[in-house]
This record gives structure tokens, sequence and C-alpha cells, in this order.
């Protein structure tokens, strides 16, 4: 049953004040499927309150695991994990649910589940995945309804990933920590959710080497004990917050626990005319008034700029003050977002994978369809910088990944609630 939620929005209120970021959604589902390979209890806090997190939840007890929240904490108990099949309608409702893959072969040598979902950006394989997961000796079955994965002990070997890809660099560091001999994966996706994943497994025991790096040699050593981290704040939820502010002529502090948050952003924020100060807990974003156009930017992984903010750029350089040219190169379908911003006045078209923006004057407000998690994010900015009201229609999509986002929005002085 699809709960649509509203977004009704005044626009032309700039935003002002401070917000505490959320915890990294992209950090924490992984640190989840960790847990599955401790036996002793596993506290994660300043976890985001999304329902992407609560999906996962929902898997790791099917597997046996205890789990619960305690306000932004999540306390996990993994002693009596078993293998079992994760039904369809579970796997199928979050992406991260892929990750549960290489942790339950490391910790029982089997997991059947259905291909996973996630937003429909693309088509989004995971043949990375399960091949890495046959070099270490697994066997992967196509049965009816997914995938079955057995091995009865995996092996260390060397994985070269064809492409940087995060999941796949996730879920292959989650199978090597158990595995016989040294992993190294050659090729390996650097975004800073993997940092976070690679530092709670050597809390947890594992021994892993080049983290951060393109090359990541991992070596078993996970023990059973009680292990407490701290999520990361969200880099993108961050991001958007910013070129919130930037179009509606607002002055920001995001409260952040990592200080390159803005990685991959902040270059294209100066190049925006978005003024940007570091302390040593927050960014402040400062609008810089007319958005100055980028004649081209292609989003790339990390630390180039992120396709998660991919959307929400488009909707603030709809309103530059000339041409700009975004090309996504990481997803094959994620400009659902230019058929919504047309009916508000924007002038976009694209060509493959090019979006070409000749910015307007102004926005007018509209009645909007949510595609994806960062489009839903990225109508939302535009309906805030637009005139007049825009509604947002939002079938759940932007609630997997944003905590309070209308809430927080209005607390910085935003016209905006949830109908
Ligand atoms: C993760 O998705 C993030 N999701 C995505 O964020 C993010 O956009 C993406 O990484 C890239 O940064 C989570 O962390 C839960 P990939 P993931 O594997 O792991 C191709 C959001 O909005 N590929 O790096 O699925 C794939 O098709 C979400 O928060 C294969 O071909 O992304 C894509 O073109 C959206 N075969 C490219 O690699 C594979 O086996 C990058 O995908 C795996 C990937």
């Amino acid at each position: 049953m699809v709960l649509m939620q509203s977004y009704v929005i005044e626009g032309g209120w700039p935003l002002k004040g401070e917000l505490v970021i959320q915890g990294s959604k992209n950090a924490v589902l992984p640190l989840i499927a960790a847990a599955l390979l401790n036996e002793g209890i596993t506290v994660l806090d300043g976890c985001p309150d999304i329902s992407d997190v609560d999906k996962m939840l929902e898997i790791i007890r099917h597997l046996g695991c205890k789990a619960y929240k305690d306000k932004d904490s999540i306390i996990i108990d993994a002693a009596s994990v078993y293998c079992d099949e994760i039904p369809e309608e579970m796997v199928k409702s979050v992406r991260g649910s892929m990750l549960v893959m290489g942790a339950m072969l490391a910790r029982c040598g089997r997991i059947a589940m259905n291909y996973p979902g996630g937003c429909m950006i693309g088509e989004r394989p995971v043949n990375y995945h399960l091949s890495a997961f046959e070099k270490m000796g697994a066997e992967v079955r196509y049965v009816e309804n997914g995938i079955l994965c057995t091995c009865t002990q995996l092996t260390g070997c060397t994985v070269a990933l064809p492409f940087p890809s995060v999941g796949a660099t996730e879920n292959v560091i989650l199978a090597a920590v158990k595995a016989c001999g040294p992993t190294t994966i050659i090729n390996a996706a650097m975004e800073p959710e993997i940092i976070e994943l690679c530092r709670l497994l050597c809390i947890m025991g594992a021994d892993i080497s080049g983290i951060g790096s393109k090359i990541i040699i991992i070596n078993k050593g996970i023990s059973k004990r009680d292990v407490q981290y701290t999520v990361m704040s969200d880099r993108i939820v961050a991001g958007t917050y910013a070129y919130a502010a930037a179009v509606t002529g607002g002055d920001i502090c995001c409260i952040v626990n990592r200080d390159d948050i803005m990685t991959g952003i902040s270059v294209l924020c100066k190049k925006m005319g978005i003024k940007l100060k570091y302390g040593n807990d927050y960014v402040r974003i400062i609008s810089g008034g007319k958005i100055r156009s980028i004649p081209y930017v292609k989003t790339e992984p990390y630390p180039g700029f992120p396709t998660d903010m991919q959307s929400q750029l488009m909707s603030v350089l709809s309103l530059g003050d000339g041409i700009s040219v975004i090309e996504e190169s990481i997803f094959e379908k994620r400009y659902h977002i230019i058929g919504e911003l047309l009916k508000m006045g924007a002038d976009i078209h694209s060509k493959e994978s090019r979006a070409y923006i000749r910015g307007v004057k102004s926005l007018k407000g509209a009645v909007l369809d949510v595609k994806d998690l960062r489009g839903g994010a990225a109508l939302i900015i535009a309906g805030l910088a637009a005139d007049g009201t825009t509604t947002v229609l939002d079938p759940g999509y932007i609630g997997r990944g944003y905590e309070r986002i209308a809430d927080n929005l209005s607390e910085l002085g935003g016209n905006i609630y949830l109908a």
C-alpha cells in the first residue's frame, strides 16, 4: 500500500539558522550489515530516523538478530543469527539489503534473497558482487525468485572491480573479514561510507589496510566483543540543505561530525557563487545571490562530484545566470526530475547522459511527482525557491533518506508543511 505524502511549499522564504545534520544513510546501512558478523553487542550512535534503516533492521531481525532503537542509537545483538531466506518484499524495499549477502556468507555460509531494490535510477545489476563471491569460493545459483549463495569456507583472493562500485566494495569487505587468507580489492570505491565500514570492522577485530584508498587488503580477525560506533553525518543531506539555502538567499550552519563532509561538493558551490565557511563542527553556507551557471560538470566516483547530488544541482542550476551542462556518468536513468522542473517553467533538455540547462529568472509553483529519493529532495529545493505554491507528491521516497525534512526546513524559516 503506497502512502502518498504531500509536501506543500510556499516559495521565497530565506533559510536562516542552524541544524544538526542527521547520520548518514549510506554509512549506517553497511554498519548494520556488519553487526551480523559480531556475536557480541553492536551499538551504533547518531543513526538517522529514516525508513531505510527501519527496513534494514527488519531484515536482520528476520535473520535472528535482536535489534532495537533507543533515540538515535541502534542496539544489535547478533549472537543467534541463523541463515534463512529473506522475503522478497523485504529485499525489494531497500538497496542496502544486498550488503546482507556478504555478511551472511561470511557468518553462516548461506543466504537466499531476491534481487535488491532501491531507487529506479538505472538497472543496478549486482554482477560485480556475485562474481567476487564466486572467486572467493561461494556457489551462486539463480533460483526462481532470486539468488542462492552458499559456501563452506570463503577463501581470500584478489578482486579487481571493473568499476569502483560502492556496494560491491562494501560487500567484498564484509565477506572477506572471515575468509581464509587475505583479500585484496583493486579499484575499490573510496567513498567515506566505506571508511566508516572499515573502521567498525577493525573495532570488531578485523585487520584492514589501505582504508580509503583504491587498494584495500582485508584479513580476518573478528572476535566476539561489545562495540560502539558513532555514524558520520550524511554528506548528501548536508549538501541538500546547502543548496536549499543557496537558492533562497539564505545563511545556514550545518552541524556535522566530520570535517570532510563537503568534499566533492564545495568546489562546485564556489563556482556557483555560494559561500562556505568552516568551523570545527560545522559548515556555514551563505547564499551568493544569483546562481552562477556551470559550463560543464560530470558526476564521478568519490572524491568527484557525487551522483547523489546531481538532481539537487539540476534544481539549483535551473535558476542559473546562463547555460549549464550536467553529465550523469554513474546511473543511466537519473533525469526523472527534468519533466517535473519543466512544469515549473525550467528550460532543460537531455540527450543521452547529458542535461542542458538554460537558467530562468524564476520558477513557478506546480504540482510535482516524486520518482526517486534524491529527485524528491531536488523538487523540494525547487519549490522553496519558486514563486507561489508547490505541492510535491511523494509515494514514500523522501522519507527513505531524509529525517524530518519538512520540520527542519520550517524551523529554518522555510514555508513548508507535510499535508
Ligand atoms: C550506492 O549505491 C549508494 N547507495 C547510492 O546512493 C549511490 O548513488 C551509489 O552508491 C554511487 O555512489 C547505498 O549506499 C545504499 P554502485 P550502489 O554499486 O552501491 C554499476 C542514494 O540516493 N554496477 O556504486 O548500488 C551500477 O549499475 C543512493 O542514497 C554494476 O554494473 O552503487 C552503477 O552504474 C542512490 N554492477 C555503478 O556501478 C554491480 O555489480 C555504481 O553503482 C554493481 C554496480
